[in-house]
This record gives structure tokens, C-alpha cells and sequence, in this order.
């Protein structure tokens, strides 16, 4: 694997090595001294073009755990604020000698045409309403792992509910493609406003109807209100999309006792999801973020060579 641009991408053998080695990484992380000097004197850049708490936090954190060097550009506070274009701006860092640029970016396919440009390893931190394949990759770590606590089993054969602003969620897209690789079926509820064009050829069932789902599934994943995308105003209204759609207290009440909750973030509390679901001990909201970390090593371990410097055995036993 050169790239990570899609979740479409990873066979199921692929995706299982990832999330086995972030199971590595996830005991790294755990321990007091974090460090590994799997990925010294390699450079990665974090190209920010959309806004980010969690993506290129921990993207940063899983680099310098590594031991690569990393460093962050973001639209604002760079060139790109003076109109500097997109290919400029990558192929201006992309000479400062890179080995991995981690971009982000508000057009689907951006990270796709940077490959078109640039010889360093290029990893999709979400484009436009495309794809945001490691926040599948973490969603996916968190729930099996979950899951094999809970019954020993995987996600094969799993329910799971992708609920809300479908059309523009990249979170959907790369989770229907990486939960069915996992052997999950996908339910997604949303209002017919919030659900793409195309969506009946997806390899999903399709709801509107929330309240009949919830008592059915074996995980639900509530997805952001993207009000920033939708320039001419949303239907349905904040409050008619909380009854129809948020994850309230009373709906949370009808889901099987210990069904996990799970939410990308940022959350818009009182929205697509009340404190209660939010907080409750069935959410796995805080987990999703600490796996973020694990298997954003992984990845880099992965694309970047690591193992050439510090093989798993050696991972294994702390170094
Ligand atoms: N889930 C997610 O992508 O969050 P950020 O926008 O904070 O990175």
C-alpha cells in the first residue's frame, strides 16, 4: 500500500493487519514512555485546508511516537490565506523533502490529484463529503475491540445503524465501505433530504424511520449535523431533526442494554445526540478518540516502512 485514499481500498486482509497492529500501537500508547524509533528521520506533514481537533492532533501524536518528524500546515496562517493554490502549496512542502503529507481538504478527490504531483506517501484525512478512511479504520478498531470483550466475536455478521446528515458525511461513505470488507451489514437512517442521490445502489438498508431501527442493531453511529455545508439552509429544521432523528434520552432507552454509541465528533450536544447518549456508559465516543492515536501509527508503521527500522517482535517487547 502506497496511499491511503479510500477505505474502499483495504481488502479485508489489509484492514485486519491494520487494526491487528494498532492493537500493537494501542500498548504502546498505554505505556508511560510512548516513543519508538520505528519511523526516525522520516518527515510527515499534517496539510490542514478544513478545520481539525481530533484527525491532526493525533495524526501529529502517532508521527512523534514514531519518532518522525512532524510538522503542521494549516490554510489559515499559510500562503494559502494569499491565494497560494493547491498544487503550489504541496508541491512547495513536497520539496522540502517529505516522506508522507496527511491532507485534509474541503473538495472531494483533492488527496487523489496530490498523488498525481507528489512522490511522498499521501494519506486521505478526509476530502470534501468523499472520504475519510482512518476514521473508519478507528471506528472499526473501537468496536471489535469492544465486541470481543463483550462476546469474543468480530463485526461479522453486526448490525450497525450510521444515522443522520448522510449527504454529507465522508464518515458514512468510508464506514458502509469498510464495515461491509468487515462483513457488517449497514443500516442508514437519515430524512430523505439528508440521504445522497445514488444511495439505493450502496450495499445498505435504508430507513427513515430511526425509531423502528434502534431496538434492532448491535451498534449505532450518530453522525454531525454538517450545517457549514449546507450554504442554502437545512430541512428539516434543528428541532424537527431532533425528533426525528436525535439520539434522545428516550430513544436511548430502546436500544438493547449496552448497545455502544459512537460519534466521529465534534458532537452538536442537543442536536443529533442528547448528553445523556453522549455520556452514557455505552458510549464509546472517548475510545474512538484514544484509538485515533493507535491506528494512525499503524497506518504510518505501514506506509512508511517501520518495520524496515524496528520490526513488530521488537515493538512487542518495548524496544
Ligand atoms: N472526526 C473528525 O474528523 O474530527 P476532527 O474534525 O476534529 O478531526
Amino acid at each position: 500500500m502506497r496511499h491511503l485514499l479510500s477505505a474502499g481500498d483495504l481488502s479485508l486482509t489489509e484492514t485486519t493487519e491494520i487494526l491487528d497492529l494498532a492493537e500493537e500501537m494501542s500498548a504502546v500508547q498505554d505505556r508511560p514512555l510512548k516513543k519508538l524509533p520505528a519511523l526516525r528521520g522520516r518527515t510527515v506533514v499534517n496539510l490542514f485546508f478544513e478545520d481539525s481537533t481530533r484527525t491532526r492532533s493525533s495524526f501529529e501524536l502517532a508521527g512523534k511516537w514514531l519518532s518522525a518528524d512532524v510538522i503542521n500546515v494549516s490554510a489559515k496562517g499559510s500562503s494559502v490565506s494569499k491565494g497560494e493554490s493547491l498544487r503550489d502549496t504541496v508541491m512547495t512542502v513536497a520539496a522540502m523533502g517529505v516522506d508522507a503529507l496527511v491532507i485534509r481538504h474541503g473538495a472531494s478527490g483533492a488527496p487523489w490529484q496530490v498523488t498525481q504531483w507528489v512522490d511522498a506517501h499521501i494519506l486521505n484525512a478526509g476530502d470534501g463529503t468523499h472520504e475519510h478512511p482512518t476514521q473508519a479504520l478507528l471506528d472499526a478498531f473501537t468496536l471489535r475491540r469492544h465486541f470481543r470483550a463483550h462476546d469474543g466475536g468480530d463485526l461479522s455478521g453486526r448490525t450497525v445503524a450510521i444515522v443522520g446528515d448522510v449527504t454529507h458525511s465522508r464518515v458514512a461513505r468510508s464506514n458502509v465501505l469498510l464495515l461491509r470488507t468487515l462483513g457488517a451489514e449497514v443500516v442508514l437512517v437519515a430524512p430523505p433530504t439528508l440521504m445522497p442521490a445514488g444511495v439505493a445502489s450502496w450495499p445498505v438498508a435504508i430507513s427513515h424511520d430511526l425509531d423502528d431501527v434502534l431496538p434492532g442493531v448491535d451498534a449505532v453511529m450518530m453522525l454531525r449535523v454538517q450545517r457549514e455545508r449546507m450554504s442554502g439552509g437545512y430541512f428539516p429544521t434543528p428541532r424537527e431533526y431532533t425528533i426525528g432523528y436525535g439520539l434522545t434520552r428516550s430513544r436511548l432507552a430502546t436500544l438493547r442494554p449496552g448497545t455502544p454509541i459512537c460519534h466521529p465528533g465534534p458532537m452538536n450536544r442537543g442536536l443529533e445526540i442528547s448528553a445523556e447518549a453522549a455520556d452514557a456508559a455505552s458510549s464509546l465516543v472517548l475510545q474512538q478518540v484514544a484509538a485515533g492515536v493507535a491506528v494512525r501509527m499503524a497506518v504510518l508503521y505501514q506506509l512508511l516502512g517501520g518495520a524496515d527500522e524496528l520490526p513488530l517482535t521488537r515493538v512487542r517487547e518495548g524496544v
